[in-house]
């Protein structure tokens, strides 16, 4: 048995999270800081990282107490991002991890942000089957605040980048626009909101890519986006208010599902042209309930299983820090960091 302390600092949520053999949460923490950022819109990097200061150590506190550890010296190692994300808030998380890690004697284990998306896919939930070990080829989505990336995974930690956006990633497009129908931060979670009283037909909103051969697995959310403000000045020009309810909701709708569709139909596509035996969402954009939606119908006709984390493990959480440890950890038996460990605001997945 192998039980992990993770840590999870690379953008604007504190998190701390006790995992066991990179499947089992014995605790999983998470202090959001976006009421601190929503008088920004957006998140503000110097405060995140100061934030981060103040809650890092309450929330790992909290985390060991909820999984009844008493002391980090009894667990096997300590887990921690070091990117890609916001270099202050990243160098949080990683500072902590090497005072522990040094304090205890405990490995240091560094984290891909991506292959912890990856991997809250792994992660055992109450009520629901686990994903089984051997179901590769997988085709994974990733859609965050930060990134939009296609993988094909062949084994457990082995990549093939297949694509990713050429500009803005998803849910940036969905901030973005939230912006713009004055919905406030984060837009996600507003947009799913409006959108619900919405006719997502009434717009037709531009699918960056979906015929263009070269780009069959990249993705382009910038002219969704332009189209979206071209909308709102046409409206707004022709004495419409976009504070007006019914508009607003129509065009988040229409929106919510052109980003919807792009990203399921060149996840579909990937899953056939690979042969994928499971496919998998993660990312908070993949708490969309749109999103999940046409997913669950789409793979469902294809006959493709498809795997999409619980809300709470979609969005910025540690536990699935623990859980890509663990797995780096069976399939890279050196993998280790030092105290010399440093926190890259890029970090490709290798
Ligand atoms: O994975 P995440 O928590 O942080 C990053 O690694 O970026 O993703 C945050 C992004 C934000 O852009 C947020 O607006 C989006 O996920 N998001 C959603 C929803 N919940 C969060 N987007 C669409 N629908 C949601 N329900
Ligand atoms: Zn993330």
């Amino acid at each position: 048995m192998t039980a992990l302390l993770a840590i999870e600092t690379s953008c604007d949520e504190t998190a701390a999270a006790v995992v066991v053999d990179g499947r089992r949460m014995l605790s999983n923490v998470v202090a959001t800081q976006v009421e601190l950022h929503s008088r920004f819109g957006g998140v503000y990097p110097e405060v995140a990282s100061r934030q981060h200061v103040l809650a890092i150590q309450p929330v790992i506190e909290q985390a060991l107490h909820d999984a009844a550890v008493g002391h980090v010296r009894e667990l096997d190692a300590i887990a921690v991002t070091n990117g890609p994300g916001l270099a202050g808030s990243l160098l949080v998380g990683v500072n902590t991890a090497k005072g522990l890690a040094f304090a205890s004697g405990l490995p240091l284990l560094p984290v891909n942000h991506l292959e912890g998306h990856i991997y809250s896919n792994w992660i055992d939930v109450p009520g629901r089957p686990a994903l089984a070990e051997d179901e590769f080829p997988a085709v994974i989505l990733i859609v965050s605040g930060g990134h939009t990336e296609l993988f094909l995974m062949t084994g457990h930690c082995q990549y093939q980048r297949l694509g990713g956006t050429l500009d803005d990633a998803a849910g940036e497009a969905f901030d973005k626009v939230a912006r713009l129908l004055k919905l406030g931060f984060p837009g996600g979670p507003a947009i799913q909101r409006v959108a619900n009283g919405g006719d997502p037909t009434r717009f037709r909103l531009p699918r960056a890519l979906t015929h263009d051969d070269a780009h069959r697995f990249n993705f382009s959310f910038s002219g969704l986006k332009t189209a979206v403000v071209n909308l709102v000045r046409q409206r707004e020009e022709a004495g419409e208010r976009i504070d007006d309810g019914a508009l607003a909701a129509d065009i988040a709708a229409s929106f919510q599902q052109a980003a919807a569709d792009v990203l399921v139909s060149k996840t579909a596509h990937a899953a056939t042209a690979f042969g994928a035996r499971r496919v998998c969402i993660c990312g908070g954009v993949s708490a969309n309930q749109a999103l999940r939606q046409l997913a669950e119908q789409t793979f469902a006709e294809m006959g493709r299983p498809l795997h999409i984390p619980p809300l709470a493990l979609c969005t910025d959480n540690a536990a699935m820090i623990g859980a890509a440890a663990f797995y780096r950890q069976q399939t890279h038996p050196d993998y280790r960091g030092d105290l010399a460990l440093d926190v890259f605001a890029n970090l490709p997945l290798a």
